[in-house]
Parts: structure tokens; C-alpha cells; sequence
């Protein structure tokens, strides 16, 4: 049995968690370069906790640029055994309103000018992402939302857009009624299949922040309109944050769903090469 260490990617509009016991800003460095800023680490209610900003403090970078290996290799490296993404999306479904919180479960991966994987040359490795979330963490993430009051949807699909513009409508529409995407956002990929090739559990805490553009009633996306709800998002963000560690306990068994034994049976290399 391993000790529980949660790591949370926060995005635009969560730059620390508050309430650790011995906070402590740490710089780690990665073969794959540095991480988007240092990890703010610390204890609550007994267990580890990282955090990292993931467009950095001062929010310097943009979607594309967001070292993700540098980031999930860093989370490893400390000892993270969790790690759950927090991030601001537009939503295409009616019910999941700004303000609202989505558990993703599914993605469709249109990023395009992002380092996708640790794998390369030399040691080739195909992972399954056929279930890119851990139904574990996930479960605790959903709870601790319903237990923070927070309205919040259990399942969607997960659009990830290259960015840094915002969807055409032709797009918006696209996604929402052929796709059956249900949010769209810009940094979850490959985030998710890069913690998956690391063997942690991810989950995906989407944040509602505007109705994308398909949306007759609601216009175009603007930025100032993104922000405004990400600052009653933010908050909402810190409480379910606060209420994970009492749900996932200090002891950590292994994954019921095998997130941290992905490996196995996925490196195609000889051992020996
Ligand atoms: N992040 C927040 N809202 C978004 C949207 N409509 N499209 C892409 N990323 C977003």
C-alpha cells in the first residue's frame, strides 16, 4: 500500500490552494524541460497534496505552450499517485450551464501542434486510452462537488481544441450536434493520455464558463465573459478541492481499474534493446 498524494492541475483562474499545512513552493526539473511554474505542496487532513498552476502564475502560457510533459513528469517525480485537472470549458448542451462543474469521461482529441507522448524512438509503447479517466477519482471528484453544493454532471465528452481562437460557429455546431462533444476546452490533451502513459489516475474536472458559440441566445465567447464566471467557478473549484482528501484517505490501494498498471502490456520494445 502507497500513501495517497493528490496533484491538481489548476487552470485559468486557480493559481494556489489554500488551507495546507507546510506549504512549500518547489522548482522540479524534467528531462523534458521545466514544468509550467514550481508545485505548491503541503498536507490536508493528513494527506499530500501538489499543486501546480498549469498556465503558470501570471498566466504566461498559452494552451499550445503548456510544457504537459514537463508537467505530468513533475507530478510523478514527487510522488503524485492522483492527479486531477481543473480547467475553465464552453459548454454545448443546455443543462450544463455556466457555473455548472462536468466530470469528464471522454475525449475527442483535436489538438494538433502539442509533443503528444513520453514514447518515441527506441521505446515504442501504444497505451489504451479507450477509458481516458479513472472511474475511481472520479467518483470522489463527483462527490466532493455534490458535497460542496456545487451543481455538477457525472459524464460528458471533453472537446480539445488547439486554440489559442475560440470555435467558428460552423465548428461550435459541428461538435455539439454531429460529434456529440458536450464541452470544449484547450488543454486537457494530451494531458489525460500523457498521465495515462505515466500510470496515474486522472480525472477532469471541467468548470462551465459560457455556451461556446452554437448558443443562439448567448452570442459569441468573449473573454471578459469567461472570467467573470471563472471567479465564482474559482471558488467553487477550492471547495471541492478541500473535501478530496477525506475522500480518498491517506492509504491508497491499487487502482481498481488498473490506471496505475497501464504499462503492462503496452511497450512493444525488447527489453533488452
Ligand atoms: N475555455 C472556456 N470556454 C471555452 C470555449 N468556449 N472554447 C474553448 N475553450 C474554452
Amino acid at each position: 500500500m502507497t500513501d495517497t498524494f493528490i496533484g491538481i492541475i489548476g487552470g485559468s483562474g486557480i493559481y494556489d490552494i489554500e488551507g495546507l499545512d507546510n506549504p512549500e513552493w518547489i522548482g522540479i526539473e524534467t528531462p523534458w524541460g521545466s514544468p509550467s511554474d514550481q508545485i505548491l505542496t503541503g498536507m490536508l487532513d493528513g494527506v499530500g497534496m501538489a499543486f501546480l498552476p498549469r498556465h503558470g502564475r501570471g498566466h504566461v502560457h498559452t494552451p499550445s505552450s503548456v510544457p504537459y510533459r514537463a508537467n505530468i513528469d513533475a507530478l510523478k517525480r514527487i510522488g503524485v499517485t492522483d492527479v486531477i485537472s481543473v480547467s475553465a470549458c464552453g459548454s454545448f448542451r443546455e443543462q450544463m450551464a455556466p457555473g455548472d462543474f462536468v466530470i469528464v469521461d471522454q475525449f475527442i482529441d483535436r489538438t494538433f501542434a502539442r509533443e503528444k507522448s513520453f514514447f518515441g524512438p527506441g521505446c515504442v509503447a501504444h497505451v489504451s486510452v479507450a477509458h481516458p479517466t479513472c472511474p475511481r477519482l472520479s467518483a470522489a471528484c463527483l462527490s466532493a462537488a455534490i458535497d460542496a453544493g456545487i451543481t455538477v454532471h457525472d459524464g460528458g465528452t471533453y472537446l480539445a481544441m488547439e486554440g489559442p481562437q475560440f470555435s467558428t460557429l460552423a465548428e461550435s455546431k459541428m461538435y455539439r450536434e454531429q460529434w456529440g462533444a458536450d464541452v470544449i476546452g484547450m488543454t486537457n490533451m494530451p494531458e489525460a493520455k500523457l498521465a495515462r502513459e505515466a500510470e496515474l489516475c486522472y480525472a477532469s474536472v471541467a468548470m462551465v464558463t459560457d455556451y461556446d458559440s452554437w448558443h443562439p441566445d448567448h452570442g459569441e465567447v468573449d473573454v471578459s465573459q469567461i472570467i467573470a464566471t471563472l471567479m465564482g467557478n474559482a471558488d467553487k473549484g477550492r471547495a471541492m478541492v478541500r473535501r478530496l482528501p477525506a475522500l480518498l484517505g491517506a492509504d491508497r490501494t491499487p487502482c481498481p481499474h488498473g490506471c496505475d498498471r497501464a504499462l503492462d502490456h503496452a511497450i512493444l520494445t525488447a527489453p533488452d534493446r
